[in-house]
């Protein structure tokens, strides 16, 4: 199979000096691109996941803290510093669980910050942002080569949310292993878990790898048990937004009941991430913030009342899954696996 990701709408782009983002909300009906060319469009499509998924907004962020200096035209380099540390503040807070989305803005706020400048400021600003996205799409080929490897033989592959190209510079994370393995020649298919809320895995996962060519069969995300049980699945692989010092990982709300699922099957639990997606500096999973989302998105379809509409609602957008569930973790430095304290801190060179 060859699969040509230039040849393809990139879901986050600079172009004539504007964000360019394929409006996630719309597919899989229609892929719309958007142009974002204000800070407050950068936040909106962010918070409304028209952009979504851990380093896809990293991406848009990074990119974001630009047309933020646009918009603001400072006149010298300390009304420069100042905008830089005002982007990163708005621009990080549009959500708060994905860590690369604070992680992108303050590297790239770190690197403008040294320009002599505005203009340099703004150069270096905009070279940080094409270079971590640029480095994305690396560690996704690494991230898929190694999971490729790792889970040799197994082609019976679960998966929740999106985690493909539509979340990365690349190929995706855990989406990225099942790439690989398709790029390679190796038989695999996908059972995709239908992510409700916002459905990401029926909406976005199936479109993705029908696009591709892959072999993707939708399930509820309640039959994840029941798919077990009758044998479909040999490994479950999922995407992150933060994994913390211990591996305790968050990820979209369901994951932790997969990985509950999987355990009592015997079956392995992977989770797929780059190193951005890594924050060492919280102990363990209970600290990770948890973004809660309107009740619109759970009395609602599109306008369509699927509740009653003074409905009580909880509605976490994601959940933590305990590090003692997961059998490794893929990054592109290689497969970690417990005790997931040590391995963390070796990769990330903080031992
Ligand atoms: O709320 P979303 O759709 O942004 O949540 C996305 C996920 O939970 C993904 O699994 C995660 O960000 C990894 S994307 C490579």
């Amino acid at each position: 199979m060859v699969l040509d990701l230039d040849a393809l709408t990139p879901s986050v782009a600079w172009v004539d000096d504007k964000i360019e983002i394929i409006d996630q909300t719309r597919l899989p009906e229609r892929l719309d691109i958007v142009e974002l060319s204000s800070v407050d469009a950068v936040v909106d499509a962010i918070y409304r996941l028209a952009v979504r998924g851990a380093p896809a907004i990293g991406a848009c962020g990074a990119l974001g803290v630009v047309v933020g200096l646009d918009e603001r035209c400072p006149r010298d380099t300390i009304e420069a510093r100042a905008a830089l540390a005002d982007l990163v503040e708005i621009i990080g807070s549009a959500r708060p669980t994905a860590v690369n989305l604070r992680w992108s803005v303050e590297r790239v706020g770190n690197a403008a910050a040294g320009g002599s400048t505005p203009s340099e400021i703004r150069s270096r600003a905009l070279a940080e942002a094409l270079m971590l996205i640029d480095e994305d799409r690396v560690a996704c080929e690494r991230i898929g080569e190694a999971g490729r490897r790792e889970l040799t033989g197994l082609s019976n592959i679960m998966t929740h949310c999106n985690t493909g190209r539509l979340t990365t510079a690349g190929w995706g994370t855990a989406l990225g292993v099942v790439y690989a393995k398709a790029a390679a020649g190796e038989p695999v298919s996908v059972m995709a878990s239908e992510t409700r809320p916002l459905l990401q895995g029926a909406r976005l996962t199936v479109w993705e790898l029908d696009d591709a060519g892959i072999e993707v069969t939708l399930m509820p995300d309640s039959s994840s048990a029941a798919a077990m049980a009758a044998g479909k699945v040999d490994a479950v692989i999922v995407g992150a937004d933060r994994i913390v010092a211990n591996g305790d990982t968050a990820n979209k709300i369901g994951t932790f009941t997969h990985a509950v699922n999987a355990r009592y099957a015997g079956i392995p639990f992977y989770v797929a991430a780059s190193a951005a997606t890594f924050d060492p500096s919280i102990a363990t999973g209970d600290d990770i913030p948890i973004e809660l989302r309107p009740s619109l998105e759970m009395t609602q379809w599109r306008g369509r009342q699927t509740a009653p509409e003074n409905a009580a609602t909880w509605n976490p957008a994601f959940d933590v899954t305990p590090a003692e569930l997961i059998t490794a973790i893929i990054t592109e430095a290689g497969i970690l696996r417990p005790p997931f304290d040590q391995s963390i801190r070796s990769m990330l060179g903080s031992d």
